[in-house]
C-alpha cells in the first residue's frame, strides 16, 4: 500500500498563492503515483482532518508566515506523526532574517552587512549611520517575509517614503546593497543537490521576476562559475543548513560580487511546483520531481 498523505498548503501569509500551487502539483503528482492524498488548510479543521484521515506523512507546502516560521511545526509536533520539512527553532530561526543573519556571521558566513530599524525608535539618524555603515543604495527587506514581498532598493531620496510603507511591520532590516549575480543553492539533507543562477531582466529578483513568466527572468542551470567556486558556494549553503539544524530541503539565496559569495537568506519551504528552482536543480541532477517528493516523504520524521 502506498503512504497517506496530507499537504497543508494554503495559509493566511502573503505567500498563500504560491502555496496552494505548491500543494496542488504535489497532490497531482503523487496521485498520479497512486498515493492516497487529502489537502488541507491550516485552518480550525486542520486537526479534525488528521484525525479522520490518519495520514502516514504529512506534507508541509506552506510558505512564509505561520506556515515556514515555526507555528505550524508546533501545532504538527502534537499529533506525533513524521512531517516534512524543518521542525520548529530551525523554521523560526531561519525564518527571521536578523537572527540567522547574526548566526551567519557568528559561524563566519559572509552575509550583506547591515542594521535593524526599528519604527518605535528615534531614527533622526538614519542617513548619517548609512552614509557611515553601509553607503547608498541599501536594501530595506521585512524580518520574515519570502518572494521578495516588500523588499525595496532605496536610495537616498525614496528610502523614509519605503520606509514608511512599511510601517506596519515593527522593524525591517536595512542591508548593503551587492551587485553582481543571483545564485541559489539546493541542499537535501546532507547532500549538496546543485544550483542555479538567476537573471532577473528586472531591477532585480522581485515578485514578478519570480512568479510572472512574462517577467522573462533567464534560469541557468549550467552556471558559468569555476568548479572550485560553484563547491565553494554548496559548501556554505550546506553549513548554513547544518548550523540552523534545517532538515530535508533547504534553499539558500546568494549574491556573488566580485568573487565573493554573500547570503541572504536560507529557505525551509521552498517552492515546489514543477517550475520552481529546487525541482529544477533537481531534474538537472537526474531526480524527477516525483523522487524528489518522495525524497522529502521518506526524509519527514518526528524525530527532530
Ligand atoms: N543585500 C542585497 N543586495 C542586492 N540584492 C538583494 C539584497 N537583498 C535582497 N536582494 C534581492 O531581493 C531578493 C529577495 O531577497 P531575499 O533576502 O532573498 O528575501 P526573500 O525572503 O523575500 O526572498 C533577492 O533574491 C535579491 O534579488
Ligand atoms: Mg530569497
Amino acid at each position: 500500500m502506498k503512504k497517506k498523505i496530507l499537504i497543508i498548503s494554503g495559509g493566511i501569509s502573503k505567500e498563500r498563492l504560491i502555496s496552494l500551487e505548491t500543494g496542488l502539483q504535489v497532490a497531482k503528482e503523487l496521485r498520479k503515483h497512486f498515493y492516497d492524498v487529502k489537502i488541507s488548510e491550516p485552518d480550525n479543521n486542520l486537526e479534525k482532518t488528521i484525525k479522520i484521515f490518519k495520514p502516514d506523512v504529512i506534507f508541509n507546502a506552506l510558505h512564509g508566515q505561520f506556515g515556514e516560521d515555526g507555528y505550524i511545526q508546533t501545532i504538527l509536533e502534537r499529533f506525533k506523526i513524521p512531517y516534512t520539512h524543518s521542525g520548529v527553532i530551525p523554521s523560526a530561526i531561519a525564518m527571521d532574517k536578523e537572527i540567522s543573519k547574526k548566526l551567519f556571521i557568528k559561524y563566519k558566513i559572509n552575509t550583506p552587512k547591515f542594521f535593524t530599524y526599528s519604527f518605535d525608535k528615534n531614527n533622526s539618524k538614519l542617513v548619517k549611520v548609512i552614509n557611515k555603515k553601509l553607503k547608498f543604495p541599501v536594501v530595506v527587506k521585512p524580518l520574515n517575509e519570502g518572494s521578495s514581498v516588500n523588499v525595496f532598493i532605496c536610495n537616498r531620496k525614496n528610502i523614509f517614503k519605503i520606509l514608511n510603507s512599511l510601517k506596519n511591520y515593527k522593524k525591517v532590516i536595512v542591508e548593503e546593497f551587492i551587485g553582481g549575480r543571483e545564485i541559489q543553492v539546493a541542499i537535501l539533507g546532507n547532500k549538496k543537490l546543485g544550483a542555479i543562477e538567476l537573471k532577473p531582466k528586472r531591477k532585480f529578483y522581485d515578485y514578478q521576476a519570480k512568479y510572472n513568466t512574462n517577467a522573462k527572468t533567464q534560469h541557468i542551470i549550467k552556471i558559468n562559475l569555476p568548479k572550485k567556486k560553484l563547491d565553494e558556494v554548496l559548501e556554505i549553503a550546506h553549513k548554513a543548513h547544518k548550523i540552523i539544524r534545517c532538515r530535508g530541503v533547504t534553499r539558500s539565496d546568494f549574491k556573488y560580487f566580485k568573487g565573493k559569495f554573500f547570503l541572504l537568506e536560507i529557505n525551509t519551504q521552498p517552492g515546489m511546483t514543477k517550475l520552481s528552482l529546487v525541482p529544477e536543480i533537481a531534474a538537472h541532477h537526474g531526480m524527477s520531481f516525483l523522487q524528489l517528493i518522495e525524497w522529502i516523504i521518506k526524509d519527514a520524521s518526528t524525530k527532530r
